[in-house]
């Protein structure tokens, strides 16, 4: 065909989906625990715009990052401004709190966002160029107790959709004076060591080496894990905030592993990172992750608020959901299929008015406008997730009843038109 999807991108269809996690039922109700999920632990819904001025992204993500270099789909708008498509959502939510004035309102905000994200990545299973996720940031508050909660509800989410073999991996990337010292210390270690590194490694080595830690090259990794642990170069009071977040998480029993090699990759993170791994996602191990970023509300202009927060990928979810065998089953309110026999036009008016009335009375209802005859009208009927079959031909105009069938015990009635909607209400609702 000559209209094809862009690559990268993809349908969620209610029906006919080419994969199962492509299937809508399964992002509803993702959605539905999520919103669930935040209400209880306090946080908010906020919806940013899907672009902004890509100034945001240089400057908040950061101009050496991959995202930054390689992955933003920008343009220009007809007024010449560079706009950007938003990679990701933490630096539209800064921008928000600050341009709305929400600190003036006092407290910690407590934000979540659910929502596509643009990132031009190479497309494999896993990672996608639109992709969709859902955030939260908790903006005001720097004690551990804070990181901790954040830690906590990624993990709640977790344990309530089931999900198996998970692994929550914690590091501190310490403040400035941190890195620095480690930064010096991993340069001195790398330098002997600069051939042996991919290329990639090699170009992060002048930019960016901090994420030479995570690099996936496996020579790569071999090097760095004999390599300096940053843990060994946090300064003492970044030592003792970290050692204060494991306190907390200790106390509210989250399991987690250390893992010194976690920086991320966006710049705006100091101190607490965190990731939640999986064994069912191959290379995309990822479903999850965020940390602290004191300081970026700052350098936005805004007032000097810290901030933490993470963010999980929707569509990793649900394949690890699939791949676990823990998605959830399709659940469908009662639906009547009106069906017109032969699409006689009295017959369908009459199905129309009355799938009409039963939709005023708030039953869910449909009218077979197409199909001629049954078997193709009943398929009809079950593809959409119809419950019930109410067949109407010249017999039961005469009449003035309807045929009313169960689609999968196949249990019959006949129902007086003029009793329709008192008699489903009992039969469906009771
Ligand atoms: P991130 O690690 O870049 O963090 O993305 C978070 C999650 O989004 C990843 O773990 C992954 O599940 C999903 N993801 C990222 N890129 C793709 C892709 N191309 N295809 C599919 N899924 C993807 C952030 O975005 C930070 N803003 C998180 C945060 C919030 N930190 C503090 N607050």
């Amino acid at each position: 065909m000559e209209l094809q999807i862009p690559k990268g991108t993809f349908d969620l269809l209610p029906y006919g989906a080419d994969e199962p996690w492509k299937q809508i039922f399964l992002w509803q109700k993702l959605e539905e625990i999520l919103r669930k999920l935040c209400q209880e632990y306090g946080y908010q819904e906020i919806r940013t715009p899907i672009y902004e001025r890509t100034e945001l992204f240089t400057r908040g993500v950061g101009d050496t990052s991959d995202i930054v270099t390689k992955e933003m789909f920008s343009f220009e708008d007809k007024g010449g401004r560079s706009l950007t498509l938003r990679p990701e959502a933490t630096a539209s939510t800064m921008r928000s709190f600050i341009e709305n004035r929400l600190a003036n309102l006092g407290g910690v905000h407590k934000l979540f966002y659910i929502g596509p994200m643009f990132r031009h990545e190479r497309p494999q299973s896993g990672r996608y160029r639109q992709f969709h996720q859902f955030g939260i940031e908790a903006i005001g508050a720097r004690v551990p107790e804070q990181d901790a909660e954040v830690i906590d509800l990624l993990y709640q989410l977790v344990q309530r959709l089931g999900l198996k073999n998970l692994k929550v991996r914690l590091n501190s990337v310490g403040d400035v004076q941190s890195r620095e010292a480690f930064r010096d210390a991993f340069l001195s270690y790398l330098t002997p060591h600069l051939k042996a590194l991919s290329e990639e490694s090699r170009e992060r080595f002048e930019k960016n080496p901090l994420r030479i830690l995570d690099s996936k090259n496996p020579q790569d990794r071999e090097i760095v894990a004999k390599g300096p642990s940053i843990l060994h170069y946090l300064s003492s009071e970044a030592k003792a905030y970290f050692q204060a977040v494991c306190q907390a998480l200790d106390l509210i029993s989250i399991p987690y592993e250390i893992d010194d090699k976690i920086v991320r990759g966006l710049d705006y993170y100091n101190h607490t990172v965190f990731e939640v791994t999986t064994e069912n996602l191959g290379a995309q191990n990822a479903i999850g992750g965020g940390g602290r970023y004191d300081g970026l509300i700052g350098q936005f202009g805004g007032p000097d608020l810290p901030g933490v927060g993470f963010a999980v990928g929707l569509e990793r979810l649900i394949q690890v959901m699939i791949a676990q065998n823990i998605a959830p089953k399709e659940t469908l309110p009662p639906t009547l299929y009106f069906i017109p026999m032969g699409q006689e036009e009295k017959a369908r008016a009459h199905c129309f008015s009355a799938a009409t009335l039963c939709r005023h009375h708030h039953i869910s209802a449909a009218v077979e406008f197409q199909a001629k005859k049954i078997p193709a009208a009943i398929q009809n009927a079950t593809r959409t997730g119809a419950s019930y079959i109410a067949i109407m031909g010249s017999d039961e105009l005469k009449k003035g009843v309807i045929q009313l069938k169960h689609l999968v015990d196949r249990e019959q009635r006949e129902i007086l038109l003029d009793q329709l909607i008192p008699v489903l209400k009992e039969m469906l609702y009771a």
